[in-house]
């Protein structure tokens, strides 16, 4: 434990909190909430990258590093496997492990910045894949009372970006580990576009688990920054969701607007509209709306939380004049 210690985050923002823990065994997180040690105000720390510091933190930072991945023996099909990985496994080395175990449903996620814990809670997602569609169950523990609970798939509420864990349970559990139910059979989603060009242009059509997570992680980093080049908190917005009926307007003043139908009316991609917006790649103090793809604010060099607001309120304001959509950020605001 020690206080006012600088926190790692992928943004590279200044970043302090009156006490930092690290927990890496169950019976270290049992003591700690049998004995109140963790007071309000606390944080669960992950891998850093959703998080934007504006301020400094009056209160417990609990970072996770607990480790293991196993299969476990019950198995709810015989096409299928349970894997039960701890919160504070690197996401990316799980996707990998996976893989190479003969596990498939996560590739699509490879290389995601962040942790196995921090997954269920914004429900990460990419290249049409989202961590709800492979989460079998999450292990957490309330703070409050000390008990263990399991939630399963369905009660953990996933939504966009979204699940029970960052809306009416928030700061209310400590994700310890996950289940995930992966197939023994590759039979992998390869709609999204960026990924079907990708696939295309390499002339694989049937692509192995490992060519499709190396093409996946090559997409990727070629629109987002690497955070150990340049910080960031990956998409720093929601794609917005917006009725038919401002959807068919949008569309007849911009016909080339980007955007997808869903249940309740038109997802529009945000990066579109910062971009049209006039952001793309413009700077503000010392941060910026990466070249690359619009939705993502990077740290110029020395940036502080404060700036990284400000920009996100002059890119949301643009946006709103312009569209009349509300962008909603996707980083946690501390
Ligand atoms: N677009 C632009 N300009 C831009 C960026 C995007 O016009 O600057 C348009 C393009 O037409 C593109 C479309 O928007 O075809 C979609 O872009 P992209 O495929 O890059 O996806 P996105 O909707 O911008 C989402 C996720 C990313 C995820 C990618 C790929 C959110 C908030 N973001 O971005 O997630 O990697 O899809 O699946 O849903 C993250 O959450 O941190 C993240 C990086």
């Amino acid at each position: 434990m020690s206080s006012n210690m600088e926190i790692y985050n992928t943004f590279g923002l200044p970043a302090t909190a009156d006490r930092y823990l690290v927990v890496r065994d169950e019976s270290q997180l049992r003591t700690l909430l049998s004995t109140n040690q963790i007071n309000h105000p606390y944080l669960i720390l992950g891998g850093g990258s959703n998080m934007v510091f504006t301020k400094h933190f009056p209160g417990t930072i609990i970072h996770l590093e607990n480790k293991g991945i196993c299969l476990l023996e019950e198995s709810p099909s015989q096409d299928d496997v349970l894997v039960e990985a701890a919160a504070g496994e690197v996401w990316d080395d799980f996707v990998h492990y996976c893989i190479a175990h003969g596990w498939y449903g996560a590739e699509n996620l490879v290389a995601i910045p962040g942790t196995v814990g921090a997954a269920p809670v914004q429900n990460v997602g990419a290249y049409g894949v989202e961590a709800k569609n492979v989460i079998y169950s999450v292990r957490a523990f309330d703070i409050f009372t000390g008990q263990e609970r399991i939630f399963t798939n369905a009660e953990c509420q996933f939504a966009y970006r979204n699940s029970i864990f960052k809306g009416t349970l928030r700061n209310h559990f400590i994700i310890w580990s996950v289940v995930f139910r992966l197939h023994k059979v590759f039979a992998p989603d390869l709609q999204y576009k960026a990924l079907s060009d990708a696939l295309q242009s390499a002339c694989i059509k049937n692509p192995t688990p490992q060519q499709l997570a190396d093409i996946i992680t090559e997409v990727r980093w070629r629109k987002l920054p690497r955070p150990e080049q340049m910080g960031s908190a990956g998409s720093f917005f929601k794609n917005p969701v917006v009725s038919v009926e401002h959807y068919e307007r949008l569309k007849s003043l911009y016909p080339d607007i980007v955007a997808y139908s869903v249940s309740d009316g038109y997802k529009l991609a945000a990066g579109w509209l910062i971009e049209k917006a006039g952001w793309k790649g413009r700077d503000m103090g010392r941060c910026g709306v990466y070249e690359k793809q619009a939705l993502v604010l990077v740290n110029r060099g020395g940036c502080s939380g404060s700036e990284v607001l400000a920009l996100a309120d002059a890119v949301t304001d643009d946006v709103q004049k312009l569209f009349g959509v509300i962008l909603e950020k996707e980083a946690i605001i501390i």
